[in-house]
């Protein structure tokens, strides 16, 4: 099956650019770049998704790259997405369902975006696979990169937390922990990528993880059976956000649906810079008349949340974009509630979520509250990090087990009452 892919658009200036354009931002102003498709007059047919596929290829047809050989042989994507009556009531919300990412093959939403680079990067020759990561976009492209055998160089920032650490130097990448923040990673990496002619995965920098990212949008569409009201999505740099929003957009263009859903973008209130320039454009009464003026201020972020711990989104104007244009709104919440949504998704679900995941249910009950989700919209919650991503956050919210003495009296004596 061909691909439709035919170049790239920026996102800020719009300037256009062909398929052979071999950069990652717009020559022209910088801006980060999205992937353009010269859909069928008649559009796409929904038989074209590829049944012998069991991964996020079955959307190849969407999709910028077309040499299925060069794929990790990892089950990427088809994650579940489930019914949680019991966690939705306690927002009011008869119609909630929970998209668990924390199982693809490294536990993270990453794995999506981390498959489609990983095939751009094997089609256009590149030897090292290299990327600065909070964690779970690292841990993702090690695995992948262990999965076909190339080299991979990551940068993380010394305080990433240690099961993440783990999962990088366990899948075998050179890792480097950067002494500073995430950002302070990620420049270092533009750096080093750009000298050493190595493939740069960088979140928003590159425009094929976006790509990747936006399956999880036709995966909820055909399980859901249709395009739900409203996605939450937990958001650091934004490219979660913007990928999802995109891949509803490019399943209207190609005439798949003719309808879009909310976005909501859920944020730390200690991680906000996304929300803060959403608001603000909202308060000035939506999309201005030239995106390119809208700037995005950075913030200096603290939130236990470490996987959208971000001081400069690095695809903030897409997020941005995403809940401006999709009529979806922005929620901060404090990190004590991030943390409570933790135990709160796993006992009223049975999903176990790392703190940026459980971000979505936490802003997502803030939105219910606050009456901008109305309980009988269908809303579908990413969670995007499996919970053992990070125990010792949720060791602080979860309890401690009961000291028992190794007898059958004392375990009957302390089980009374217990059913
Ligand atoms: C588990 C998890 N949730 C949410 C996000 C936020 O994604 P983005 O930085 O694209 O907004 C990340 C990014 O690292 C993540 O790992
Ligand atoms: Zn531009």
């Amino acid at each position: 099956m061909k691909t439709h892919f035919k170049g790239f658009r920026c996102f800020r200036c719009g300037a256009e650019q062909g398929v052979d354009f071999g950069g990652y931002v717009c020559p022209a102003c910088g801006g980060n770049l999205e992937v353009r498709y010269a859909w069928p007059k008649w559009g796409v047919e929904k038989w074209w998704f590829d049944d012998a596929r069991k991964d996020i290829f079955r959307y190849r047809a969407l999709l910028p790259v077309s040499k299925m050989e060069l794929a990790s042989p990892l089950r990427v994507g088809m994650t579940p997405l489930y019914e949680a009556p019991r966690l939705g009531a306690k927002a009011g919300l008869k119609n909630l369902r929970l998209k668990d990412d924390g199982q693809n093959p490294s536990a993270s939403f990453k794995d999506r975006a981390g498959a489609v680079a990983l095939v751009r990067a094997r089609e256009t020759g590149a030897k090292v696979l290299c990327g600065a990561s909070t964690g779970n976009a690292g841990s993702s492209m090690a695995c992948l990169a262990a999965s076909v055998g190339m080299p991979c160089v990551i940068f993380v920032p010394e305080k990433a937390p240690a099961a993440k650490i783990a999962q990088l130097l366990v899948f075998g990448a050179k890792v480097f922990a950067v002494k500073g923040t995430y950002d302070d990673a990620f420049d270092l990496c533009m750096e080093v990528c750009a000298k050493r002619g190595w493939f740069n995965r960088n979140t928003g920098h590159n425009p094929f993880t976006r790509e990747g990212k936006k399956t999880a949008a036709f995966e909820i569409f055909e399980q859901l059976g249709k395009v739900p009201d409203w996605v939450v999505v937990p958001t650091g740099d934004g490219n979660i956000i913007g990928g999802i929003w995109k891949g509803f957009c490019d399943l209207k263009e190609a005439r798949i649906t003719n309808h879009l859903p909310k976005m909501l973008c859920a944020q730390s209130a200690e991680s906000r810079a996304i929300s803060e320039a959403a608001w603000k454009l909202q308060k000035a009464g939506g999309a201005p008349d030239d995106w390119k003026a809208v700037e995005i201020a950075p913030v200096a972020a603290t939130t236990v949340a470490d996987s959208i711990s971000v001081d400069i989104p690095r695809d903030g104007l897409a997020a941005v974009r995403a809940v401006i244009e999709s009529g979806g709104a922005a929620v901060a919440v404090p990190d004590a509630d991030i943390l409570a949504a933790i135990p709160e998704m796993a006992r009223g679900a049975g999903v176990f979520a790392e703190p940026a995941a459980a971000c979505a249910w936490a802003g997502l009950k803030k939105a219910a509250a606050d009456g901008v989700v109305s309980s009988d919209e269908t809303v579908v919650c990413m969670c995007t990090g499996n919970g053992l991503k990070d125990v010792a956050s949720a060791r602080k919210v979860a309890g401690d087990p009961i000291p028992l003495e190794n007898s059958v009296e004392a375990a009957l004596a302390a089980t009374e009452g217990l059913g």
